[in-house]
C-alpha cells in the first residue's frame, strides 16, 4: 500500500518490575534445574511483578521512558495503542490509563490483542494512522504480566515467562524520509488451541455444572508444536517484510525477534543465513515477556551501545492466536537525554578515590536483589 506520509520511530522505552527471579529460585517451586532451563531455553532469570505492580504501571513507565528518549512531551501524542493479552481489567483499557498518566489530553487510546505478536501489529496499525495523515505522533506499547496466569506448579510453562513493558514512539515524516519500510501481519486461528489462557474472558465466571478451578485459568501450551510453528513463521515473516520493504535479507543489519527461546531464535536465524552478531536478544535476562519482548530487547541493546545508527532492523514476532508478523525499519533514532560523558584524566583520579565505597555499595545492592528474589519466590509459592 502507498502511504501519503512517511513514519519513523523516534523513541524506545522500557518498564520493568523490580524483582529478579533466577532459575535457581524456581527450583524451590518445581522439579527443574538452572542447567535444564538454560540449555532448553537460554533463560537465566526473569522479572516478575510483585503484588503492588500492574500492567498499567509498567506501561506508563515504558511510555515515559520512550518519550524521554524521543525528547518530546506527552501532550504531543495523538494516539496511544497498547498491545496486551493481560490487562489489569477488561476496561478501562490500559491505553486510556496511560493517556491520563502521561498527560496526553488530545490522544485517542485503545488496546489491542495479538499475544506476543501484539507489538508488531500495533506498530503496523500506528503506521496506518500516520501514513494516512490522520496523526503525527503515535505511542505504541507492548505490556504483559503472564506471571498472574501461570501455574507455578507446572515446570513446562512457569519457567518460560517474565513480566515487562516496552514502547515505541512513532512520528510522521515526508514520504521520501519514510523509515517504516514494510510490515507483514499473519494469523491462523486454527492453531489457537496450541497456546491459550482459557476461562479468563466472558466465559468465566459462568453457570456451568462444575465450578472452574484456578488451575483451569492458567496458560496452557503445546511446547513442541509452538516450537515448530515459530521456526517456520519467523523466516517466512522476515522474507515477506523484506520483500515489501524492497530490501534483501542480506541487507538486514539486525534481527530483533520475539524473545521466546534462544533455540527458536538461532534456528530461525540459521534458516535466514543471519550471523549471531546480527541477533538482538536478551531472553537470558528477561525470559519471554510476550508483547513487550521486541522493544525491550532493542532498548537494552541500544543502552549497551550494540546498535549502529543508522542501520536496517527487522522486528519479528510470533505467538498465540496463532499470530506472526514482522516490520523492517530504518533505525536512526538517538536518545535525546544527556548521555554520560567520557571521563577526563583528572576526573578519573578523583573518581578512583570513591571507587572502593562504590564496590561496597554494589555488594550491598546485590544482596538486596537476592533478598528480593527470595521474597518474590516465597510470594509466588503462597
Ligand atoms: N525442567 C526439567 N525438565 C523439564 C522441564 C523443566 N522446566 N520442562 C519439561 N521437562 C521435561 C519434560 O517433562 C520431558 O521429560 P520426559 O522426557 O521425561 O517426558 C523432557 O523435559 C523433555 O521435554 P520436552 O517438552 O520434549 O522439551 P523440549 O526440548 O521440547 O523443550 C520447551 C520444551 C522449552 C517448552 C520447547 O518445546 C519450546 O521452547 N517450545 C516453544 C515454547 C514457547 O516459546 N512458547 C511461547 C511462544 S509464543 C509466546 O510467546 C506466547
Amino acid at each position: 500500500m502507498k502511504f501519503a506520509c512517511g513514519a519513523k520511530i523516534i523513541g524506545v522505552g522500557a518498564g520493568l518490575p523490580v524483582s529478579i527471579v533466577t532459575n535457581d529460585d524456581l527450583t524451590q517451586l518445581v522439579d527443574t534445574s538452572d542447567e535444564w532451563i538454560k540449555t532448553r531455553t537460554g533463560i537465566r532469570e526473569r522479572r516478575i511483578v510483585r503484588e503492588n505492580e500492574t500492567a498499567t504501571g509498567l506501561a506508563i513507565l515504558a511510555a515515559q521512558d520512550a518519550l524521554a528518549f524521543a525528547g518530546i512531551a506527552g501532550d504531543t501524542i495523538e494516539l496511544i495503542i497498547v498491545a496486551t493479552s493481560t490487562p489489569d481489567n477488561l476496561y478501562p483499557s490500559t491505553a486510556c490509563q496511560v493517556q491520563g498518566a502521561i498527560g496526553a489530553p488530545r490522544a485517542a487510546a485503545f488496546d489491542m490483542e495479538a499475544a506476543c505478536t501484539g507489538i508488531v501489529y500495533a506498530l503496523s496499525v500506528g503506521q496506518q494512522f500516520i501514513g494516512s495523515g490522520t496523526y503525527k505522533r503515535v505511542l505504541v506499547i507492548g505490556v504483559d504480566i503472564h506471571s498472574r496466569f501461570l501455574n507455578w506448579e507446572d515446570r513446562n510453562t512457569c519457567i518460560l515467562f517474565g513480566d515487562g513493558a516496552g514502547a515505541f514512539v512513532l512520528e510522521g515524516t515526508d514520504i521520501e524520509d519514510n523509515e517504516l519500510l514494510g510490515t507483514y501481519l499473519r494469523a491462523d486461528g486454527n492453531g489457537g488451541n496450541l497456546l491459550w489462557i482459557p476461562n479468563t474472558g466472558s466465559n468465566y465466571p459462568h453457570k456451568g455444572a462444575e465450578e472452574i478451578k484456578p488451575v483451569d485459568r492458567f496458560l496452557q501450551m503445546n511446547g513442541r508444536a509452538i516450537y515448530e510453528f515459530a521456526v517456520n513463521a519467523v523466516p517466512e515473516a522476515v522474507r515477506h517484510a523484506c520483500g515489501l520493504a524492497g530490501v534483501e535479507v542480506k541487507d538486514i543489519d539486525y534481527m530483533v525477534p520475539h524473545q521466546a527461546n534462544i533455540r527458536i531464535i538461532k534456528a530461525a536465524a540459521d534458516r535466514l543465513g543471519l550471523k549471531s552478531e546480527q541477533l538482538v536478544t536478551n531472553v537470558d535476562e528477561m525470559g519471554n515477556t510476550s508483547a513487550a519482548s521486541i522493544p525491550l530487547a532493542l532498548w537494552q541493546a541500544i543502552k549497551r551501545g550494540n546498535i549502529r545508527t543508522p542501520s536496517t532492523i527487522c522486528l519479528v514476532g510470533f505467538g498465540g492466536g496463532l499470530t506472526w508478523g514482522s516490520a523492517v525499519v530504518r533505525w536512526t533514532a538517538v536518545d535525546q537525554r544527556p548521555q554520560e560523558k567520557v571521563e577526563t584524566e583528572a576526573e578519573k583520579t578523583e573518581n578512583a578515590a570513591t571507587e572502593s565505597s562504590a564496590v561496597a555499595n554494589d555488594e550491598k545492592s546485590d544482596s538486596i536483589k537476592k533478598d528480593s528474589a527470595a521474597e518474590k519466590t516465597a510470594e509466588i509459592a503462597r
